[in-house]
Order: C-alpha cells, then structure tokens, then sequence
C-alpha cells in the first residue's frame, strides 16, 4: 500500500469513528454507531500493516499478535455478562495506559531514528508525556476494576494530607522531567523516566483509592477519556495522524462525558481531576453489599398485593436499577407495562444517570426489551412528578433513590440528585434483602412509612406480579 493510500484510509476510518460516535449518542442508532466504528477500526489496522511503514519481516509478528489479542478479546467479550461490562472496559483502559507506556520506553531506545535539536525535544516531551499518562491511567484503571468487581471495598483511602502529597509528586515529576530533557544520552536519561513511572503509577493508585463508592462513574468517564490523551501521545510519538485523532476523540468525548456526569452527581469538575472527591467529612462507607443495620420497621408487600396496588393506579412510575440487570428483569417488566397501559394506567419509566453500572446502562437494557423510547424519561423529566404519582416501583435500584443524599449532609452520598420516589403516594421497593447498594450506605427509604418492601429476586417477583396482574 502507497502512503497516499494509507492517508486516504486513515481519513476515511477517522470520519467513521466521528460517524460512530455520533450514533452512539442515542440508543436508536447506537447499532449502527458501533458498526460503523468497527469498520473504521478494520479499516485503520489493515492500513497500518500493509502500509509502508509495516517491513514485510514483521508480518508474522504482527499477524502472531493480532491472533493473540484478537483472540483474548473474542473470548472476554463471549464470557463477560452484561453486568460485568464495565470492569472489563476498566481492565481495557488499563490496556490502553500500559501500551502507552511501553512504546513510549520503546520509541526512547529506538536507535533507528535521530532527532536533532527541537525535534529531539519535541520527541522526547511526547515520550515523556505519554508515559506520565499511560502509567497513571494503567494503574488507576486497574483500581477502578477492583473497586468496580468489589474486590475492593467502595471505602475510600484518605491519607492525612493527601493533597499535599499530590502536590510535591506532580512538582517531583516536574523536575525529573527537567533533568530527563538535559540528559546527554539515553542511559542518563533513562533514571529520570523510571523514577517518573514509578511515581505516576503510584501517583494513580493513590487518586483513585481517595475515590468514595458511588462516585466512581465520574472516575470511569474520566479515565476513559485519560486512555484516549494516552493514546494521542502515542500517535505523536509513532507520527501516527490516525492514532492523535482516535485519541484525541476518545479523550474529548471522555472528557464531555466527565463533565455531563460531574453535572449530574453535583460534583465539582476540577476536583474530580485533583481526586478524592466526595469523600471528604462524610460519614465513611461500607463495603456494597454489606447488610446495613436496621434503622427501624419495614413493611414487607407481597406481589398479589403489589398487583393489586398496581391495578388500582393512574400513574406508575418504574425505577429500574442494577438490580434489574442482575436478575435480566427488564422483558418481564416491559410485559408488565403493557398489562397495565392496556388497563388504561400511565405507566413512564424513570432513569437515573448513574442506574447502574455504566452510562445508559438501563436504557440500553429497556431498548433491548422494547420499550418504547417515548416513556422513558430522564431524571430530571420525572422527579417533580413523584407528588402526582400512585404507585412508584423501584426494580432493583437502591443508591439512586436513597433520601439520605439529599437529606443528611454527613451522608458518604450527600449533594447527589436521586429520584424522590419517596414524594409518590406508595413507593414498592424490590430486592432481595436488606444488603447495601453499591455506595455501601444505609438507605432510610425502606422505613418509610408510605413505603413497601417486596422482597425477592426482580424476575421471579415480577413474573409473579405479572401472573396476578392477569389473573
Ligand atoms: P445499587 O445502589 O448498586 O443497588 C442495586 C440493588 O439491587 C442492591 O441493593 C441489591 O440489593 C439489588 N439487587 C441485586 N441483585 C438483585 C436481584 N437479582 N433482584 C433484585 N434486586 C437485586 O444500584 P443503583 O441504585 O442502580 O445505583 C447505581 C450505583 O452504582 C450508584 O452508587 C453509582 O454511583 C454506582 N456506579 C454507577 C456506574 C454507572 S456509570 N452507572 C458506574 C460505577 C458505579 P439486594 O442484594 O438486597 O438484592
């Protein structure tokens, strides 16, 4: 392939992933986004090996690697259950931070190409910056796939000080690379670049351990979009045009994301970056899951009774959580919706921003069952609705409708939007037990008065809701 060829391939990739990205913005073209953006990626991977740039020696190589890691990513994708999804995209990221670094030592090493002069310094600030963000993004990653998977518990780690010991890290690293760019060869300037490594791994340990429970979604859309910079910085250092504009689109839309999802928790932006956000003064969380301690008497439901509620309604509102995932409730709820439409109920379903666990989470699980796009609202649609509504269901969802967040400044989930289900005449509440959700924290909605418990696994109560419903 002729280097014209592959510019003209890498524009064309490129234009598809700014295609795909477009039409992952909403869920009724999100199948055709994440098409389109296969194919640009097909397109962008065959270009780069059988560009010029490509020795026809490194084939095998290449063509070993891409058997490989194209066969560790089939098979991740094949057993990984939707639920799983976004430790597995953390574990991805991580991949992404780690590849950045290593080309980064590589292109150092290279003694095939000499830069003079600007375009030594040039070379090496790329070299330097890259590898700054790819270790911290790999090991910050690989804590949020801990957190995330629960093999780390949500509490977060807050040393004394802890400001201050970012503070002097990012001067230390400053300074290393002061004396990394004076270095007269590549076996002095190795010892800076090590140091700054290890310093930017532990630097992304310590960030993102200072993160509480229920606001890692931010930390993920922000280490997505740190994945993304990583990448771009690789593409400057290979000059590679496809590799900067790949990243730089995922570091962007990463980072508009952040932002939307900053809005949405009611957390600060410019924190977030400096970490450890949220967590400061609260009352500390415990690990999710954990069965909290009773704060008072609930009033279990039964799910004829549920149905019977239900039946009686005008309007219902459906609050889907991550529960509803777990038990893969969402087509028996759809079943549900439509009984009660055919009765005459308004039924509308109501989504937290952070349901879940990834962005749009519950609505692509709706979609799948479908249902109509025209019912499902957005938290801020719905929430003043609550004082009109007769029955509000929650279908395993528990940190997003948590009173507490809005109520109890000392709460780990102070100052987050929830969805006040409370404010409806019922609120049914179904889960399987008293456990915690994700944030770990206690949620006094369930002692509630106007509230009910129908405990149970989602599916199973809802099939039986369902069954009285017809009955
Ligand atoms: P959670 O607060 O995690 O609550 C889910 C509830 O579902 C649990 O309390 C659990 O209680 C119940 N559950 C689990 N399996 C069930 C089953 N089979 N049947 C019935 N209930 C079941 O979820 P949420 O309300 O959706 O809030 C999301 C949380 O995740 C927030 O804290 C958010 O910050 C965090 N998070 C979100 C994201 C994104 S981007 N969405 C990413 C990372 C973290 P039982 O065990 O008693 O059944």
């Amino acid at each position: 392939m002729s280097a014209s060829l592959v510019t003209v391939a890498y524009l064309g990739a490129a234009i598809l992933f700014v295609l795909s990205l477009g039409g992952l913005s909403n869920p009724e073209t999100s199948r055709r986004g994440n098409l389109l953006g296969m194919i640009g990626m097909a397109i962008a991977v065959l270009a780069t090996v059988f560009g010029p740039r490509v020795h026809i020696s490194g084939l095998g190589w290449i063509v070993l690697a891409l058997v490989i890691g194209g066969g560790i990513g089939l098979w991740a994708a094949r057993i990984v259950k939707m639920t799983q999804m976004p430790e597995l995209i953390a574990l991805m990221h991580s991949l992404v931070g780690l590849a950045a670094c290593v080309v980064g030592f590589a292109s150092y090493v290279d003694t095939s190409i000499r830069f003079e002069g600007s375009e030594k310094i040039i070379h090496e600030v790329e070299i330097y910056l890259g590898i700054l963000i790819g270790a911290y993004t790999f090991s910050g990653s690989l804590i949020a796939f801990g957190k995330l998977s629960g093999k780390i518990g949500g509490k977060p780690l807050l040393l004394p000080a802890r400001h201050w010991i970012n503070l002097v890290a990012l001067l230390v690293v400053l300074w290393l690379g002061s004396r990394f760019l004076a270095a007269p060869d590549v076996q002095a300037g190795m010892t800076p670049l090590l140091i700054m490594t290890v310093i930017a791994v532990l630097l992304g340990v310590h960030m993102i351990m200072a993160i509480g429970g229920a606001d890692m979604p931010v930390v993920i859309s922000m280490l997505n979009s740190y994945s993304g910079w990583a990448a771009a910085a690789t593409g400057f250092m290979l000059s590679n045009d496809l590799l900067i504009v790949t990243g730089a689109l995922v570091g962007s839309s990463g980072a508009i994301l952040s932002y939307i999802m900053c809005n949405a928790m009611n957390r600060n932006f410019i924190s977030v970056i400096a970490g450890g956000f949220g967590s400061g003064g609260g009352a500390a969380a415990a690990r999710q899951g954990d069965a909290a301690e009773p704060q008072g008497e609930v009033t279990p439901i039964s799910a004829g009774e549920t149905a019977e509620l239900l039946r009686e309604a005008k309007q219902v509102i459906i609050v889907p959580g991550y529960g509803m995932a777990v038990a893969q409730a969402q087509h028996t709820v759809y079943e549900i919706t439509q009984t009660l439409r055919e009765k005459g109920i308004q039924v509308r379903f109501a989504i937290h921003p952070v349901a879940g666990r990834m962005p749009g989470h519950m609505n692509v699980l709706l979609a799948e069952a479908k249902v109509p796009y025209d019912i499902v609202m957005e938290m801020d649609e719905v929430n003043d609705d609550f004082p009109d509504t007769d029955v509000a269901i929650v279908i395993g969802a528990n940190d997003i409708v948590n009173p507490s967040a809005a109520e109890d400044p000392s709460s780990p989930i102070a100052g987050m939007p929830v969805l006040e289900v409370w404010k409806a005449r019922t609120s049914i509440v179904m889960k399987r037990s008293m456990a915690s959700g994700y944030a770990g924290v206690d949620n006094p909605l369930f002692y509630k008065e106007n509230n009910r418990m129908l405990f149970g696994d989602a599916k199973k109560m809802l099939e039986e809701v369902l069954a009285a419903l017809k009955a």
